[in-house]
Formats: C-alpha cells, sequence, structure tokens
C-alpha cells in the first residue's frame, strides 16, 4: 500500500528558498531497507552544504540526514529492527526532511525508552560526530585528562555536546564562539575556557591559556576563516581535524607549512566513513546514549520549527543565530 509524505525537496542548488514542500509517495521497504515515521528530524549544517552545491549531490534532491521516529515496516532481510520500534539515526542518502521514509537500515538504531523522540533527532548525527572526534581523531601518543584541546563553534549543535564530552573525559577544552552570550553557553556546558573569535584574536589568547604551549588538537569546523589561524595554536606534532567548512572551504595550502609550523600532522574525516557499518554505527551510538544517559552530556534544543518553516530554519543556522541543536517537527 502506497502513503504520501510531506518532504522537502531541492530542485536546483541555491538558497534556503530553493527548499519546497512536495508530497512523495512512499512504499514497502525492499531488502535491507525499513520504513520508518518520524517524530522530529534534526537540521545540521551539511544540509545548507548540499542545499547550496558546496557538496554537489543529483537534483532534484531530497534534504536532511538525521531523524528519529517509529518502524513502520521492516524489508527482507533486516533483523536489528521491527515494526513498533523507537528508533533514530544519521545516515546517507539525504532526505530525513520528511514524515515518513523508505530508507537503508544499516545506520538506523533503536532508540533507548529515556531519550526522547527530538532528542534523538537532535543528537546522532552531531553526537556520533563529537563521539569520533574527541575519541578516535587523536594527536599522536592520545588526550590525557587536563590535555588542552581548541574547539571552534563550541556553542553549536556539535559544539555544546563536544563540550560537555570532553569535560567528562578530563579534557580541557578552549572553545571558541561568535558572541559572548555563546562564549558564556559553552562554559555552562563544560568548556574551561572560552574565547569570542569576532573580537579577540584566538591564536594570541589560546598561547596565552596555554603558557605558550598551544594545543594538541584543533578541532575546526569553521574552515576558510580559522584555518591558518588554527595552525598557529598548535604544539609541535600537534594534529589539526578539519571537519567543516562553515565559513567556506579551506583554500590549498603548501604542504611545507606544516613542517614550518612544528610538523603538525592534518586530517579531514566525515562521520559516514566511521558508521560504515552497522557494526561501527551500533558501538558508537551505545557509547553516545551511555553518555547521555548517565547525563553527563545533556542534548539542548535551541530552536524548533515545524517542517514548513525549514527556510527560517536554515536562514538563522547560516546567520550564526542558533544554539545547540536545532530540530524540524513534521
Ligand atoms: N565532518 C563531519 O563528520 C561533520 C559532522 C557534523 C558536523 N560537521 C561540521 O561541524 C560544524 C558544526 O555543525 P552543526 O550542524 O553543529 O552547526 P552549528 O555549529 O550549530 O552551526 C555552525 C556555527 O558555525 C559558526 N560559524 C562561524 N563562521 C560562520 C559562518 N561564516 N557562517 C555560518 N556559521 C559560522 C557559528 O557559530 P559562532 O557564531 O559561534 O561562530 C555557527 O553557529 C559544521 O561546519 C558542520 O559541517 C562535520
Amino acid at each position: 500500500m502506497s502513503q504520501t509524505s510531506p518532504t522537502i525537496r531541492v530542485d536546483q542548488p541555491g538558497g534556503a528558498e530553493a527548499m519546497h514542500l512536495v508530497d512523495l509517495q512512499v512504499g514497502e521497504p525492499g531488502p535491507g531497507e525499513i520504513r520508518i515515521r518520524h517524530h522530529a528530524c534534526g537540521l545540521n549544517f551539511i544540509d545548507v552544504y548540499q542545499r547550496a552545491g558546496v557538496y554537489a549531490l543529483p537534483m532534484p534532491l531530497s534534504l536532511g540526514m538525521e531523524g528519529a521516529g517509529v518502524v513502520e515496516a521492516v524489508g527482507e532481510g533486516v533483523t536489528h529492527l521491527k515494526a513498533g520500534d523507537r528508533a533514530a539515526y544519521a545516515s546517507n542518502p539525504p532526505g530525513s526532511y520528511c514524515s515518513l521514509r523508505v530508507m537503508p537500515a544499516k545506520t538506523v538504531v533503536r532508540l533507548p525508552d529515556s531519550i526522547a523522540f527530538e532528542t534523538g533527532a537532535a543528537m546522532m548525527l552531531k553526537g556520533l560526530t563529537a563521539q569520533y572526534l574527541l575519541k578516535k581523531t587523536l594527536p599522536q601518543g592520545g588526550l590525557q585528562a587536563g590535555d588542552f584541546v581548541l574547539f571552534h563553534a563550541a556553542a553549536g549543535g556539535v559544539g555544546l555536546i563536544a563540550c560537555q564530552w570532553a569535560k567528562a573525559l578530563g579534557l580541557q577544552l578552549i572553545g571558541t564562539a561568535g558572541s559572548d552570550e555563546k562564549c558564556a553557553l559553552a562554559r555552562e556546558h563544560g568548556a574551561a575556557f572560552t574565547i569570542n573569535y569576532r573580537s579577540e584574536d584566538f591564536a594570541a589568547r589560546v598561547r596565552e591559556i596555554t603558557g605558550g604551549a598551544g594545543v594538541k588538537v584543533v578541532y575546526d569546523s569553521i574552515g576558510k576563516d580559522t584555518w591558518d589561524k588554527s595552525l598557529d595554536c598548535l604544539r609541535p606534532f600537534g594534529l589539526m581535524v578539519s571537519f567543516g567548512n562553515a565559513s567556506g572551504v579551506v583554500p590549498p595550502f603548501a604542504i611545507g607549512t606544516l613542517g614550518a609550523k612544528g610538523s603538525l600532522y592534518v586530517t579531514r574525516p566525515t562521520l559516514f566513513t566511521h558508521i560504515a557499518t552497522r557494526e561501527a554505527t551500533q558501538a558508537m551510538a551505545e557509547d553516545l546514549f551511555a553518555v547521555v544517559t548517565s547525563g553527563k552530556v545533556s542534548i539542548r534544543i535551541g530552536q524548533r520549527y515545524a517542517l514548513k518553516d525549514v527556510a527560517q530554519a536554515h536562514r538563522d543556522l547560516e546567520a550564526r543565530e542558533t544554539t545547540g541543536c536545532s530540530v524540524l517537527l513534521p
């Protein structure tokens, strides 16, 4: 039996106005697939890159990579989920900005009863990202309690989760943010130090905070605007983790710079390599659920929008007006 679902689509890359609501037919799940009815959908900066064509994808495109809801039906070969299960995911292909969809089951996990649907929708992509950054994307010799790390956009979706998780790991997270209010929010969520990088020279402040030594790792999702100065924040042999480009993509750079600045390491990771298998996704999700249910990390939903108001949600995210996570309600 075929049903229809309101779904946000883009026909051509463009601004927030390029998104529109259409009714799409949703059929039965095929082998390895499920059909899920969303209670909430997550909003992520990657949705902006995909909408705008920074990450080029075939058009027309259904947007959205994160959601939570109830499994309605499972296809052949799906054994880890059944109809009626509460579930959540961060997943390719895009298409979570909708009420109902058929999608691959591989990266969908059961959501513990103690975690609300909105929280599940808000935290899967951002929380699994904080997980692989702080636990798997590490400098030579790893990170020990007391170590300094620099984390940009600390009051954002990934940022507020990372502040709390870093604290739980005993790290001293230095968080940057674009206003004094956002800096205060990051400190309330566990950042040991904050820097308003719109009004302060963050590299100079990092040197000051670390007694001239620099940090072992920089987690940089800002890209173009922060790249050069982020390298200046690192200790010798430090690791530059470039995991996003909210201000624009990092331009090509001379590799010799890494030698001159102290034999630095650089990586450009994405969550989707980390959640390439069901086993890896399940293990990372269990780690995330454990830290959230323990109360060490709470998921702050700073904004809620009706699905039809998705353009406003994108405008707010791009204008740096959001804090924490945002959800869309179908
Ligand atoms: N590679 C991966 O696996 C992966 C996975 C998830 C997310 N990410 C990246 O992580 C970052 C955070 O994602 P999120 O969804 O949680 O978003 P977010 O942090 O809630 O929003 C982005 C933040 O970036 C800051 N920013 C600085 N310059 C900006 C500019 N020119 N335009 C817009 N924002 C700017 C703003 O905070 P301030 O005002 O405080 O500067 C803004 O709130 C994004 O870059 C995203 O692409 C990467």
